[in-house]
C-alpha cells in the first residue's frame, strides 16, 4: 500500500452545443420560466444530440481534463466511468463504470483514489457523464425541467507531498428509500416489455418533495462528518461543490452550515441537473474561473438516487 498523496493533475468539462430553456420547455410541458427558475433556480439545460451518447459526451471531456494535465492518454492505466446513462446496458461505458447517481462522482474518485494508493496503477481518468434527456419523461413537468447533459472528467495521480490531494472521502447510502427516485423498468426486476415502456416505466421517477429533504438534510450531515473527520470547521472551507440539483437545495445547505452562499459554486442555472457529471463539470469551471488557488481547501457533496450520498475533502 503506497503512502503517496492522491491528486487532481487536471479537469475538464463538455456540455453539448443544444441549449433548451425553460421558456422552450414551456412548449413542451404545462409550465414556465417563473415557476421552474423560483423552484429550482434553473434557466436552462443541454441537451445532447441523438448521435451523441454517454460515452461521446465523456471522451470530449476527458480530452480537456488530459489537456490540462499535460499526461498523454497512453499513460493512463485506469479509467473509471460514473453513469446512470451507459451507452448500452451491456458492456459498460468504461471498463469500470459505477452506478451511484447523482454521487456517483464521489463514489468514483474514491474507487479509483483507492486503486492508486494500493500501488497497482498509476495514473487514473475518472469521468462523470450523463445523457439525462435520454431517460427523462418528457410529459412529466415534475421532472423533466431538472434534468441536462454534459460530462466533466479529472486526471488523477501519485504524489509524494504530504496533506495536499484527496485527503478524505466519506460515502453513505439510505437503503430503505430507494423508490423516491429511481426507474421502475429495463433491469431484472422488472424487464421491459410492451407493457412497461407503454406505462412509462423506463423514464425516471421521482417524489420532489420528500427528496428535496432528505437531500438537505443528508448533505448536510454528509459534510459535518468529514468535516469532523479531520478535525475541520466549515469556515475553512474556502469553496463548497455542491451536486448541482435545485439552488433552494444549495442555499439551504449554505444556511444549515452557516456559511455564505458565495462560498459555494453554483452553475445549475445554466445545466440543470447534470447526475454523476454535475461535480466534475463544476469542479473544472471552478478551476478555470479562478475560484480555486493553490492551498485552497474544496468540499464536494453529492446526494443521489439509492439513497447514496458522499462527501470529499480536497487539499490544492
Ligand atoms: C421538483 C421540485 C422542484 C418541485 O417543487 P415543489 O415545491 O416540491 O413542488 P410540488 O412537487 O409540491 O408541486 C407543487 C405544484 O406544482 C406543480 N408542478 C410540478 N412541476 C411543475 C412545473 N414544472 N411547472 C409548473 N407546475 C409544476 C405540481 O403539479 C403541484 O401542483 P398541485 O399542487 O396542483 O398538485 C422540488 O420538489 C425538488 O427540487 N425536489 C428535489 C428534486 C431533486 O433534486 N432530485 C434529484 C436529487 S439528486
Amino acid at each position: 500500500m503506497s503512502t503517496r498523496s492522491t491528486v487532481i493533475l487536471g479537469t475538464g468539462s463538455y456540455a453539448p452545443d443544444r441549449i433548451l430553456t425553460n421558456e422552450d420547455l414551456s412548449k413542451i410541458v404545462d409550465t414556465s420560466d417563473e415557476w421552474i427558475r423560483a423552484r429550482s433556480g434553473i434557466r436552462e439545460r443541454r441537451i445532447a444530440a441523438p448521435d451523441e451518447a454517454t460515452s461521446d459526451l465523456a471522451i470530449r471531456a476527458a480530452q480537456r481534463a488530459l489537456e490540462d494535465s499535460g499526461i498523454a492518454a497512453s499513460e493512463i492505466d485506469l479509467v473509471v466511468v460514473a453513469t446512470v446513462t451507459p451507452d448500452y446496458p451491456m458492456p459498460s461505458t468504461a471498463c469500470f463504470d459505477v452506478n451511484a447517481a447523482c454521487s456517483g462522482f464521489i463514489y468514483a474518485m474514491d474507487t479509483a483514489c483507492a486503486m492508486l494508493s494500493s500501488g497497482r496503477y498509476t495514473k487514473a481518468l475518472v469521468i462523470g457523464a450523463e445523457k439525462l434527456s435520454s431517460i427523462v419523461d418528457w410529459q412529466d413537468r415534475g421532472t423533466c425541467m431538472l434534468f441536462g447533459d454534459g460530462a466533466g472528467a479529472v486526471v488523477v495521480g501519485l504524489s509524494d507531498t504530504p496533506g495536499i490531494g484527496m485527503i478524505g472521502t466519506k460515502l453513505g447510502a439510505l437503503g430503505e428509500d430507494t423508490d423516491l427516485l429511481y426507474i421502475p423498468g429495463g433491469g431484472s426486476r422488472l424487464p421491459s416489455s410492451a407493457e412497461s415502456i407503454a406505462r412509462g416505466d423506463q423514464f425516471i421517477k421521482m417524489k420532489g418533495k420528500e427528496v428535496f429533504k432528505l437531500a438537505v438534510r443528508i448533505m448536510e450531515e454528509a459534510a459535518r462528518d468529514i468535516l469532523e473527520q479531520h478535525g475541520l470547521s466549515a469556515h475553512q472551507i474556502d469553496l463548497v461543490i455542491p451536486h448541482q440539483a435545485n439552488l433552494r437545495i444549495i442555499d439551504a445547505i449554505a444556511q444549515y452550515l452557516e456559511l455564505p452562499v458565495e462560498r459555494f459554486f453554483v452553475n445549475v442555472d445554466r445545466y440543470g441537473n447534470t447526475s454523476a457529471a454535475s461535480i466534475p463539470i463544476a469542479l473544472d469551471e471552478a478551476r478555470r474561473s479562478a475560484r480555486i488557488k493553490q492551498g485552497d481547501l474544496t468540499l464536494l457533496v453529492a446526494f443521489g438516487a439509492g439513497l447514496t450520498y458522499g462527501s470529499a475533502l480536497i487539499r490544492w
